[in-house]
């Protein structure tokens, strides 16, 4: 099987998952939740293929884990920090129709099942591979997109929203000096998306300042 076909099936195996869980109609089903998801997927995809090549990894592993790092948030019922493993074990019998190699399998499944808190329920070593689905992964969670989606609620709500902003920054900064990436190529994604938050919402607060008096 080539490899553009095994990531068509991955894709069509998550989105049947997804078609079968919003098929069920279950209480907390919400339409956004699982097209915020699938999108946000596509591009953890788009940012992993882009650092594997610059990082030389294994492009088409780290494309498979990817597509699959989330696959566990298509099902209706919430892991919090395990639906990294979850999704491994989800992963895992599907990945093995594949044909990848039994290496390749367990990377793909140890960079979902880490891609959380860095931890797998099986022994494998962390991979350049597992790093960059972890970094992808941030890179999109600190996207233009997610800001607004932040924000999209206490638009109206001036002062609250100025505040908002303002603490927002601080956590910002403290991100912007820790270091969160595994990659060097992952790093400067990263701290680009760190550096346009921090620039809008410090613009945000710095013309809350001009909401002053009229008077000379
Ligand atoms: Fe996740
Ligand atoms: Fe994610």
């Amino acid at each position: 099987m080539e490899a553009n076909e095994r990531l068509q099936k991955i894709t069509d195996f998550i989105l049947e998952r997804r078609a079968a869980t919003e098929a069920k109609e279950f209480e907390k089903y919400n339409a956004f939740d699982y097209d915020y998801r699938w999108k946000h997927t596509l591009r953890v995809v788009q940012y992993g293929r882009q650092i594997a090549g610059v990082e030389g990894a294994d492009v088409e592993v780290v494309m498979a884990a990817c597509l699959l790092h989330d696959v566990s948030k298509f099902d209706d019922e919430e892991y919090g920090v395990e639906h990294g493993r979850v999704g491994a074990r989800i992963a895992r019998p599907f990945l093995e129709t594949l044909g990848y190699s039994a290496e390749q399998v367990d990377n793909i499944c140890f960079s979902i099942a880490a891609h959380v808190d860095d931890k797998a329920d099986f022994e494998h070593p962390i991979t350049l591979e597992s790093k960059i689905v972890s970094d992808a992964d941030n890179i999109d969670r600190f996207g233009a997109y997610r800001l607004l989606l932040q924000f999209k609620d206490h638009a109206e709500n001036y002062m609250a929203l100025i505040e908002r902003a303002e603490s927002r920054i601080l956590t910002l900064r403290k991100y912007r000096e820790g270091n969160i990436t595994g990659t060097a190529a992952g790093e400067k994604l990263f701290n680009h998306q760190l550096d346009l938050q921090i620039n809008f919402l410090e613009h945000l607060v710095k013309d809350s300042k001009l909401t002053v008096e009229a008077k000379l």
